[in-house]
């Protein structure tokens, strides 16, 4: 732990393991190089999400300041709002297999499951003492060209992988926000019993 470390911990309803509570989304990334080990490790957590049929629907493009110049070309497709993403020594486009492997056919859940996958790597990632951030802001068309997607994938998110650094690196419009407590609806608004509207406590 160093001066530089945010934590907002999750001010919950009802315990929930540490880990979940933990997990933010940080924007103040180090260029500290993230140890491969670590990485893998990340990666591997993705491995063991559910999924439909286990297909397994997600797919990871990395890249890593190993090869600085396709870093900076897989910097290129973020938006300017997330600009300061362009700091983290990872980068990973996260896509998924839209059709079934086995018959072909269309896989309506192939985004639910990418979701699952991408959560088990924040919290790897969180565990292993680095900062996430998921990005939707980035340009798809610009990806899919740049990354060579074919069509059988969507491009779910762009993620960042890194040391968190102080805030006072970041742009302007994020600084106090990294400050700011992490809000959530409360139970009674999403979770009800046996019909819409009916709570459950
Ligand atoms: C699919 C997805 C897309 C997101 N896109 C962006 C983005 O483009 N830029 C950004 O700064 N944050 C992005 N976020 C981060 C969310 O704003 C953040 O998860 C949310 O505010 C909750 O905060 P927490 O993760 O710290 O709990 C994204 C998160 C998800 C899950």
């Amino acid at each position: 732990m160093t001066d530089n470390i945010i934590t907002k911990p999750a001010q919950t309803e009802f315990p929930i393991h540490e880990l979940i509570a933990k997990r933010w989304s940080a924007r103040a990334f180090s260029t500290r190089p993230v140890e491969k080990t670590k990485l893998l490790s990340i990666l591997e957590a993705a491995r063991w999400a559910p999924s439909s049929r286990n297909e397994q629907p997600w797919r990871y493009i990395v890249f890593t300041n190993d090869n600085p110049d396709k870093l900076k070309e897989a910097q290129s497709v973020l938006l300017e709002i997330n600009s300061y993403a362009k700091r983290a020594p990872v980068l990973i486009c996260a896509i998924a297999k839209k059709s079934y492997t086995d018959n072909g056919n269309h896989n309506r859940l192939h985004f639910h499951d990418l979701g699952a996958a991408n959560e088990n790597m924040f919290l790897e990632a969180f565990n292993q003492g680095l900062i996430m951030h998921e990005m939707g802001g980035f340009n798809r068309e610009k990806a899919m060209g740049l990354f060579r997607i074919s069509e059988d994938y969507e491009v779910g998110i762009m993620i960042a992988i890194g040391y968190q650094d102080s805030h006072t690196i970041l742009p302007d419009r994020y600084k106090e926000k990294a400050f700011m407590p992490r809000e959530r609806k409360p139970l009674s608004e999403f979770v009800f019993l046996e019909e819409i509207g009916k709570e459950i406590k």
